[in-house]
């Protein structure tokens, strides 16, 4: 951490010092951005990590390059290997975790402004965070479309085409249907653009389970007043993290890291029996 700056409101930068001030009532507008890390131990494996990342694990697809399961030109020539991840990373098979509980609680405490995820497994949505408080920066597999002439397919049109693993065709024009994740070279959801000067008028971020190297989403960490206090939950030191006067980091496992603010917020017993009902 950059020792230089002093911290303004977190004596020591520590975890015990921002909970101080969570406790203090001067929190009420948290911003939480959350990638691939927080749903690893669901089982869903992340893109980036050594050894169990996704990317690493993709060779049985021939992909010219990890990241092209997830091109949209690519995909256009080739949607097989797309389809045949798909089957296995299709939502509805995992439990959420204790990090997504976390981000539920701070809801039911009137604490969320938003939680902006790049994930699509929807395990937030199935932890009890209300939707009106999700962006999901990178599309889910909520809905699914042609990408030719964006006719709108049912759930049900998709998942029958990923259990078969035939390749679902647009009924109008033949394109091809895909669920709305964004793909390398598509847009962003709207919502994403309509939200992201949020954190500005938060008043705490706190960042778990992503490398911030995909843009835009990367960028919303720095979007804050230099006033606010960032905490970084993360295996790794990511983004820039600590060159603010008021950067947390907790280096390591989300879920650890979560139960150690959750327990220093008084929080710790409300969490384990929220997760457990979830
Ligand atoms: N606890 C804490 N951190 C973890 C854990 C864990 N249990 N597991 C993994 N991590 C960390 C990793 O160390 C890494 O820094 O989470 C981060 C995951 O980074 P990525 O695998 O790059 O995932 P993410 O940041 O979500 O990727 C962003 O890339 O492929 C695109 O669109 C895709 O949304 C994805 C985007």
């Amino acid at each position: 951490v950059d020792e230089s700056v002093a911290p303004r409101t977190l004596p020591g930068r520590t975890v015990e010092a921002l909970a101080e001030h969570i406790k203090s009532g001067q929190v009420k507008k948290i911003c939480v951005m959350t990638g691939a890390g927080i749903s690893t131990s669901a089982g869903i494996p992340d893109f980036r990590s050594p050894d169990t990342g996704l990317y690493a694990n993709l060779a049985r697809l021939n992909l010219p390059y990890a990241e092209a399961v997830f091109d949209i030109n690519f995909f256009r020539r080739s949607p097989e290997p797309f389809y045949e991840l798909a089957h296995e990373l299709y939502p509805g098979k995992f439990r959420p975790t204790i990090t997504h509980s976390f981000i539920r609680l701070l809801n039911d405490k009137g604490l969320l402004l938003k939680h902006f995820t790049q994930n699509i497994d929807c395990l937030d949505r199935e932890a009890g965070v209300p939707d009106d408080k999700i962006v999901e920066a990178h599309g889910s597999f909520a809905r699914q479309s042609c990408i030719d002439c964006s006719m709108p397919y049912p759930e049900e049109y998709i998942k029958l085409h990923i259990e078969e693993k035939t390749i679902p065709r647009c009924e109008l024009c033949k394109g091809l249907v895909k669920p709305e994740i964004v793909f390398f070279g598509e847009q962003l959801p709207a919502s994403f653009f309509q939200n992201r000067m949020l954190p500005y008028e938060s008043d705490l971020v706190i960042v778990m389970g992503t490398s911030l190297t995909v843009q835009p989403f990367a960028s919303l960490p720095g979007m804050v007043r230099e006033e606010t206090p960032r905490l970084l939950i993360n295996k790794e030191r990511v983004g820039g993290f600590g060159s603010q006067a008021d950067d947390v980091l907790l280096i390591g496992d989300c879920d650890e890291g979560v139960r150690k603010l959750a327990k220093a917020c008084g929080w710790l017993k409300e969490l384990e029996a929220l997760w457990a009902k979830t």
